[in-house]
């Protein structure tokens, strides 16, 4: 039998497969991240821990274990954990891929829509009490039918975006790396920021794409364009975004992600045409409770010694 840490109450439902695993189950009773020292006391206590995003698990909470196997991060994403610390230290880590996909993609939807309809500064007017009643100038933005959507990646999540921007006759270009050998494919990340009506972020969070969203990318961009991030918060220079938007270069961004979440740039709550929302890409209990699911079973099969598809690559 294992011990298996769980860092913050999962939705309901979620950890049915891990009760019934016969595995002792310690369940942290509490809804925010697990502080650093607790986790570090706890590496050395547990087989498995499935935590959460906002957890950290550091390279000091790798390094100082000596019975841990195997993390299950309930979340695609990956950067709250040290990965080359975990290999170093032969801890496994699980996530969720997969799950989220069309959640997501629907999140970088509302925020496309949102941003070039201009819904959040007009649902603001409204609430204040500013709207006099219809009228033909009022509240104008741009069609996100007919635009050029530019798509920095294009992994499950940015093909889910594009398969529902064929509803709105959008021109999809992407950019990743390599060659996709797939239609759209745009070699330079620079020559797609001059393309695109709407540049919207896919992915993940690494040194390799910090700030990959920079100034240059940014002045690349035609005016009026706006900026999308259901990703990561550090792929996006924010002080750039910033710039950009209180010079009126671009008309606007949808963010549902930060640097440093929960802290959020405060120029950004103040700079116009932004439609901002609290990292809910994911946030549908069907899928929550998937996402959940998910990890519980990579960990429970890890333990096993089984190789489950949503083992993370070192
Ligand atoms: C993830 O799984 O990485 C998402 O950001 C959660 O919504």
């Amino acid at each position: 039998m294992a011990r298996i840490l769980v860092t913050q109450k999962l939705v309901a439902g979620g950890d049915t497969r891990l009760r019934a695993s016969g595995h002792e189950v310690v369940q942290r009773n509490d809804d925010g991240p697990m502080p650093a020292a607790d986790l570090i006391a706890a590496s050395d206590q547990f087989d498995a821990i499935v935590c959460l995003l906002s957890d950290r698990i550091s390279a000091q909470v790798l390094h100082e274990t000596t019975t841990l196997k195997v993390v299950g991060n309930v979340a695609v994403g990956v950067d709250n954990i040290d990965r080359e610390a975990a290999a170093a230290a032969g801890v496994t880590i699980v996530n969720t891929p997969g799950v989220l996909d069309a959640a997501t993609a629907d999140i970088a939807l509302l925020l496309m829509l949102s941003t070039r309809r201009g819904a959040s500064a007009a649902e603001a007017d409204l609430r204040a009490g500013r709207w006099a009643g219809w009228s033909l100038g009022d509240h104008l933005g741009q069609d996100l039918t007919g635009a050029t959507v530019g798509l920095v990646g294009y992994g499950r999540i940015g093909q889910a975006v594009a398969r529902r921007l064929e509803g709105f006759d959008a021109t999809v270009l992407h950019h990743t790396r390599s060659d996709t050998g797939l239609s759209g494919w745009t070699a330079s990340l620079l020559g797609l920021a001059a393309r695109s009506d709407v540049l919207s972020i896919h992915v993940p969070s690494s040194a390799d794409t910090h700030h990959l969203i920079d100034g240059e990318v940014l002045a690349a961009l035609p005016s009026g364009a706006v900026v999308i991030n259901t990703a990561r918060g550090p792929v996006l220079d924010e002080e750039a975004l910033a710039d950009a938007l209180f010079a009126g270069r671009i008309a606007g961004a949808g963010l549902d992600v930060f640097d440093g979440e929960p802290h959020v740039n405060p120029r950004l709550l103040e700079a116009p045409g932004c439609t901002l929302l609290p990292h809910i890409g994911s946030a549908t209990v069907a899928v929550r409770r998937a996402m959940c699911d998910l990890a519980c079973a990579g960990v429970l099969a890890v333990l096993a010694g089984e190789t489950p598809a949503n083992i993370v690559a070192p």
